[in-house]
């Protein structure tokens, strides 16, 4: 089985970061999304990968390479526009070949893994197996109508009425069977070639299509609350693992990492926390449920719940909550409120 990753994408709901950066190397934990998208295929066993690429793709290759690092070997595939899910998995025809394939959105975090689910498809090969999770607002969802034995028997779009709570999430089974089904179909309303509709075009050609609860922990990664949450939920399984220089006057209580070369002065860390490698946290509260990415300068500044990419500087502000700040951004203090915000960037400032 090969593997076909989705990290194209306009990542609209992820401004202003995917004005700069693809959202798939947003970090979560101090380790972009896609790695551990591409450590979760590998648990499966599956080596060969095909990582669809869009703006932005040479920090994406710059990020994971050809793969070596992470024990799986990695072919790009350009996507010049964003032109659907089902569009992908056209573009990568000559790299699928007739092989079956797990396709996975980019964005999408399960840390519990599929390992049954993908085993569960390679004992029974239907065409396609879908993943869904039961959420509490099917209407903004592909939803999956099932009957007694997992066959799908309906997929719906965003059903105004829905019959089933089961959501489709971002990980797709496939045998070569979806190759007709893609070439088959045409662009939905919003001009995109929708792997929904190419499911759909299976189950109406009497295709199996089968589908799998997950029934872990799932976040698509799209909008920054979701990046939170997400890191909130990995930072709760950190191990504690301090190797940076923690001064005497410090002081750090639960799971913390201090990633080497860090330095932590007259500051405190309350864990879950990550302070990144080459950082200074100084004179500062730091945690819990806080990631700092390399070579960030925390000076005076209080900051839970948050994440700092790598290379920011925040110097003396207090009571940061849920923040995200931005590679090599600075966030200061002032007299006033004094503002210089990027495009559709949403700023909150706390009551006086
Ligand atoms: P989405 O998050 O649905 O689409 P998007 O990236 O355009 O995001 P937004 O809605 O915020 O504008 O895409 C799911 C995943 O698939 C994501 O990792 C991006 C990737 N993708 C591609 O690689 N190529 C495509 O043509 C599309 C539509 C998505």
């Amino acid at each position: 089985m090969k593997a076909l990753v989705l990290s194209g994408g306009s990542g609209t709901r992820l401004r202003p970061f995917s004005y700069s950066m693809p959202k798939q190397l947003i970090p979560i934990a101090n380790k972009p999304v896609l790695q551990h998208v591409l450590e979760n295929i590998r648990d499966l066993g599956v080596t060969e990968i095909g990582v669809i690429v869009g703006g932005g793709a040479e920090q994406i290759e710059a990020a994971v390479g050809d793969g070596s690092g992470l024990g799986v070997r990695i072919t790009y595939i350009p996507q010049e526009n964003p032109t659907g899910l089902a569009a992908c998995v056209s573009l990568a025809r000559p790299f699928l070949g007739n092989d079956d394939f797990v396709m996975y959105l980019g964005d999408n975090m399960l840390p519990d893994g599929v390992g049954e689910i993908a085993a569960q498809f390679a004992a029974d090969r239907p065409a396609a197996q879908v993943v869904v999770h039961k959420v509490a607002d099917p209407t903004a969802f592909g939803v999956a109508e099932l009957d007694a034995e997992g066959r799908v028997t309906r997929l719906v779009e965003k059903p105004k009425e829905p019959r089933s709570d089961l959501a489709l999430i971002g990980v797709y089974f496939f045998t070569p069977a979806i190759h007709e089904a893609v070439a088959s179909i045409e662009p939905s309303a919003r001009g995109e070639l929708e792997i929904t509709d190419a499911i759909q075009w299976l189950l109406t050609h009497g295709a199996d299509v089968r589908a799998s609860q997950y029934e872990g922990y799932w976040k698509d990664t799209g909008r920054v609350d979701d990046v939170l949450a997400c890191n909130r939920k990995l930072l709760d399984d950190v191990k504690p693992d301090v190797v940076g220089e923690v001064d005497a006057t410090s002081v750090i209580t639960g799971q913390v990492v201090v990633e080497a070369g860090a330095r932590v002065v007259r500051s405190t860390i309350e864990g879950p926390a990550i302070i990144g490698a080459g950082t200074l946290v100084e004179d500062s509260r730091v945690g819990p449920y806080t990631s700092i990415g390399k070579d960030c300068v925390l000076r005076g500044t209080h900051m839970d719940e948050s994440i700092a990419l790598d290379g920011a500087t925040v110097t003396e502000v207090r009571g940061l909550h849920g923040s995200v700040i931005g590679r090599s951004a600075t966030v200061g203090q002032a007299a006033q409120h004094r503002l210089v915000v990027g495009d559709h960037t949403s700023v909150e400032v706390a009551a006086a």
